[in-house]
């Protein structure tokens, strides 16, 4: 069941996802070598809870912290260790949620260490980008498979694949809601968009090929290939001739603009 949003509810999802934006920003202050991925952990904790939200993340399926730290060729779910210490030239995908008003956010920022290899930010441009290009579809009127097409396309075009296993879905007092958002798909294929659908949109996509491993953690996955990966997410409401894009990447890229490590 696909519940629509009012406007009331929408404003309750940007406040969580506000927050959500300046906790990954407070994690880009942070990212440097040396520093480990349990360290980015424990602030993004505190700082939820500073601003009168809960780590959507922590307990969610059993899932056992606060956010999701995945380095270079992990896609998705990475879980935050003292074990794993960030080094020059690495990537990091940090996927973070906040509850707060009985409304999930949901939104994820692939990060660089120090200086990254061409090849690398090249990769992880283009998933930016292709997130954009999907959110563009996210309009009533459109199909769930033009924003998957959007995605699909413009990376394949570029020499990327992209990740099956998982996908985007709706959000909302749920972190997961129907519908599934693929980043791959047909144009004018699945259900019609409507105002007021609230969807997370997560392209995840590799520079070599598509195929994942399971690592026995019950929670990481990398790539099969183990070349790197790239995450980016985004939670927006369905409108009519725009998407409302509820989580932001503007406080994480204030930050980054007078950081030392590679810009995306
Ligand atoms: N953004 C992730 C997703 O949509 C959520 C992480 S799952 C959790 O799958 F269990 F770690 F919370
Ligand atoms: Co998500």
């Amino acid at each position: 069941m696909i519940f629509l949003k009012t406007d009331e509810e929408i404003e309750l999802l940007r406040e969580s996802n506000r927050i959500l934006g300046m906790t990954l920003a407070e994690l880009a202050k942070m990212i440097a070598p040396g520093v480990t991925t349990l360290q980015l952990d424990k602030r993004a904790y505190e700082f939820i809870k500073d601003h009168g939200g809960e780590p959507g993340f922590l307990n969610y399926d059993g899932y056992p912290n606060s956010i999701c730290t995945s380095v270079n060729e992990q896609v998705v779910h990475g879980i935050p260790s003292d074990k794993v210490v960030l080094k020059e030239g690495d990537i990091v995908s940090i996927d973070g949620g906040v509850y707060k008003n009985g409304f999930h956010a949901d939104s994820a920022y692939t990060f660089c260490v120090g200086e990254v290899a061409p090849e690398v930010l090249a990769l992880l441009r283009t998933t930016k980008e292709a997130l954009y290009k999907g959110i563009d579809e996210a309009v009533a009127g459109h199909r769930i498979g033009d924003i998957g097409y959007a995605i699909q396309s413009y990376c394949e075009e570029r020499g990327y694949s992209v990740v099956r296993e998982m996908v985007g879905h709706g959000i909302g007092r749920d972190m997961h809601e129907a519908p599934e958002v693929p980043n791959y798909g047909r144009r004018g294929n699945g259900i019609v968009l409507k105002s007021g659908m609230t969807l997370a949109i997560e392209p995840m996509i590799n520079m070599g090929r598509r195929h994942l491993y399971f690592e026995d953690d019950g929670w990481t996955t990398r790539t099969l290939d183990r070349k790197p990966s790239a995450h980016y997410e985004l939670s927006v409401a369905v409108r009519k001739g725009k998407a409302d894009i509820l989580s932001t990447f503007e406080y994480i890229e204030e930050v980054l603009k007078h950081s030392e490590n590679s810009k995306v």
